[in-house]
């Protein structure tokens, strides 16, 4: 059997014209004839024909595989269906890498993107290990992180016209745990009129919901281990570039480099994953809305964080650049620690675990979980209260996920 060529530019986007993201989600990634379903090619390095084909294709004057750190047909098919998805409807080519984290998405993204001396203008509310990777690790590499409101566009236009280092404009809408949004057609605008990149971190939303490249992002990328996995079976990434010249030199040699490709069996998994989302989201949406909707006519809530509430302040940017209000949910106890604890104790249906974007619904206390060593006074400074519970509202009926909150609530 022959394998498929390594095509570096998705193929699909000529094709996607004329598909829906649903045919997407189930058809987008090339692979071999007469395999129906994607195969694992758990293989490090491959086969030439002979020293001439080997040069060939070592020197890039022939498309062929190599070794897996470079390419991989799993990984691949993987990359060219996500890179499908989020360029659906778009007259853009797009070219994606799998990573072996999101983490390792965004370092090796930034790690190609940014020269010594250069900043990054960043927001508050990024995941943690994002936040961690600007504040504490680029700063050895001489790369600064400004960290501002981007409510206020008059202070990211006055950075950009003032500071000519800054080398990129990250965001991640929505963000965790208020499910704040940024506006990204309106920050691409601005970075474009200055000529600075702009990436999105897209994990929570996922190319169903949003389109980044739409409004003019230049680099998106994902955790895949949340949604776009779906089932809490792999730990993934991936970045999407739509400078494909730069994608395929300064960024695959970077890629290469620093080791951050995933692997045939993981991609697998996302693969599997990946024909569902479009199904998986309507549900996740559906029902966090449902949750949501009995959330707030709870008395021991002070307040709930959902999109799709009108009182969230970020409501109306969420309806204009995303098609759903997606399926995250954070709300605050009135009791504090203790009610958050007691909750979180009595569920029986929903699993306590921290992570997102699964089948099934995860429920966090960030106060008492993953932020128990942070002073009270730090985390509150990324809207981490006391009480506040985070959800990601799984698949299951929408009635026994409310049936079990209703129960732990009763509890505390
Ligand atoms: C929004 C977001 N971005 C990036 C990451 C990092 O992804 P990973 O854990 O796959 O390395 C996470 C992980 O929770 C996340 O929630």
């Amino acid at each position: 059997m022959n394998l498929p060529k390594a095509t570096f530019v998705t193929q699909i986007y000529f094709m996607s014209k004329s598909l829906h993201i649903e045919s997407l989600c189930v058809k987008a990634g090339e692979y071999p004839e007469h395999s129906h379903i994607l195969p694992i090619y758990p293989t490090s390095t491959y086969t030439f024909d002979d020293a001439e084909q080997g040069a060939a294709i070592l020197s890039n004057q022939q498309k062929g595989y190599v070794y897996s750190r470079f390419e991989n047909p799993t990984s691949d098919a993987v990359a060219e269906k996500i890179a499908a998805l989020e360029g659906f409807g778009l007259n853009m080519p797009l070219q994606a890498y799998l990573t072996a984290s999101g983490m390792g998405a965004v370092t090796v993204m930034m790690m190609s993107l940014l020269k010594q001396g250069q900043k990054v203008l960043t927001h508050y509310s990024l995941y943690g290990g994002t936040e961690e990777w600007l504040m504490r690790f680029l700063p050895k590499l001489n790369v600064e992180a400004v960290v501002i409101n981007f409510d206020d566009l008059n202070k990211v236009e006055e950075i950009l016209k003032h500071d000519n280092s800054i080398g990129l404009i990250h965001l991640e809408t929505p963000a965790n745990p208020t499910l704040q949004c940024v506006d990204i057609k309106a920050v691409c605008a601005l970075a474009k009129k200055y000529n600075v990149k702009v990436s999105v971190d897209n994990t929570f939303a996922t190319p169903i919901l949003q389109q980044p490249f739409a409004m003019g992002a230049d680099l998106v990328f994902h955790s895949v281990t949340k949604y776009l996995n779906g089932h809490g079976t792999t730990i993934g990434g991936v970045v999407i570039g739509n400078d494909i010249e730069f994608m395929n030199s300064v960024f695959r040699k970077t890629y290469r480099l620093m080791g951050a490709n995933s692997n045939p069996f993981d991609a697998w998994l996302v693969m599997n994953g990946l024909k569902t989302l479009s199904l998986r989201m309507e549900r996740h949406c559906e029902n966090a809305k449902k949750v949501a909707g009995f959330l707030i006519t709870q008395n021991a809530i002070s307040k709930v964080n959902y999109l799709g509430l009108t009182e969230h302040p970020n409501h109306q940017l969420a309806k204009q650049q995303m098609k759903n209000f997606g399926g995250m949910i954070s709300f605050d106890l009135k009791g504090g620690i203790d009610a958050g604890r007691k909750f979180i104790n009595a569920l029986q249906l929903c699993v306590k675990a921290v992570s997102l974007g699964t089948v099934d619904t995860l429920v966090s206390h960030p106060a008492s979980m993953t932020h128990v060593n942070i002073p009270a006074e730090e985390r509150m400074k990324y809207g981490i209260t006391d009480g506040l519970i985070r959800v990601s509202v799984g698949l299951e009926h929408a009635d026994d996920i409310i049936n079990d909150f209703e129960m732990a609530l009763s509890k505390i």
